[in-house]
């Protein structure tokens, strides 16, 4: 299937999957397939007829100014937050708008906010016990549980994220980029077939940048992948398809070059 097939439903010309039996059997290829979400917050129209298509196993950066609508994208995704209309299909069967933040992890979205939201107190490997699939891990059931786990996953995935040297140290210790790391393989220990990151460079050394990018296009190999960033080093060292969004749209698509020569996206947001 080429990149061509699977964008046409998402053109500029608002077709959608309910235009026809051709366009809808495109459609249920992509893994995410969003067209023409709106939303209004108190007035203000918050996304203004979003649409954008993920393939299977794609990676994908989003960019656009402070409050272009990225947030507000992943959260329609995510079920937090329920667009006033539009379409958002994964897998081309499920209907995010209709179903509740639980219900669309359990389809295998994961989220990672901006924040590191690691279990300080807890080591590192710990944290991904905590985050692995199986019985929810209180830390009363972590105990008899922890036997039956293939430690081995927890360290295959601890190798995944740089962290296996630490996975005995308080995740309170680690530096934070590190504390990014872990929660991404918190995230990968509940096999998301994607994954949702927003900023997740930003306070990040230079060093901990690039490492990140080597991070996410390992991931990408096996997982679909929408990254958030502001950082243009980073979004290019992702070496991925790169969407602008801008007043609750896209503005441009295409390669980083493409994207980044857009005199649009030079004027609303390289520019400034
Ligand atoms: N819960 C909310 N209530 C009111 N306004 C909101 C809410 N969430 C976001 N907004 C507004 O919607 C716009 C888009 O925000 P957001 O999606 O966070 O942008 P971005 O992530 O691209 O910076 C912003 O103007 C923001 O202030
Ligand atoms: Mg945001």
């Amino acid at each position: 299937m080429s990149d061509a097939d699977l964008l046409a439903p998402v053109s500029a010309t608002a077709t959608g999957p309910e235009t026809g039996p051709a366009n809808a059997k495109k459609t249920t290829q992509a893994l995410l397939y969003v067209d023409d979400l709106r939303v209004t917050f108190d007035g203000y129209r918050a996304l203004r007829g979003l649409s954008l298509t993920l393939a299977k196993g794609e990676m994908r950066a989003i960019i656009g100014p402070n409050g272009a609508g990225k947030t507000t994208m992943m959260d329609c995704i995510t079920g937090k937050t329920r667009p006033d209309t539009g379409i958002a299909l994964f897998d081309g069967t499920h209907d995010l708008t209709r179903l509740d933040e639980p219900a669309i992890a359990d389809l295998g979205i994961g989220r990672k906010f901006q924040k590191p939201t690691v279990f300080e107190s807890h080591t590192v490997a710990d944290n991904i016990l905590l985050a692995l699939k199986g019985p929810r891990a209180g830390v009363a059931s972590l105990f008899g549980w922890r036997n039956r786990v293939a430690a081995e996953r927890i360290d295959a995935l601890l190798t995944t994220v740089g962290l296996l040297a630490h996975r005995a140290r308080p995740a309170a210790d680690l530096s934070h980029g590190q504390k990014q790391w872990l929660e991404i393989g918190m995230l990968l220990a509940q096999d998301p077939k994607l994954l949702l990151i927003d900023e997740p460079v930003a306070g990040m050394t230079d060093a901990e940048t690039e490492a990140t990018a080597t991070l996410l296009r390992t991931i990408a190999r096996d997982h679909a992948v929408v990254v958030v960033e502001h950082d243009m080093h980073f979004v290019r060292a992702l070496a991925c398809r790169v969407t602008c969004l801008h007043e609750g749209a896209v503005l441009a698509e295409g390669s980083i070059d493409a994207v980044s020569a857009d005199p649009r996206v030079v004027e609303v947001y390289l520019g400034r």
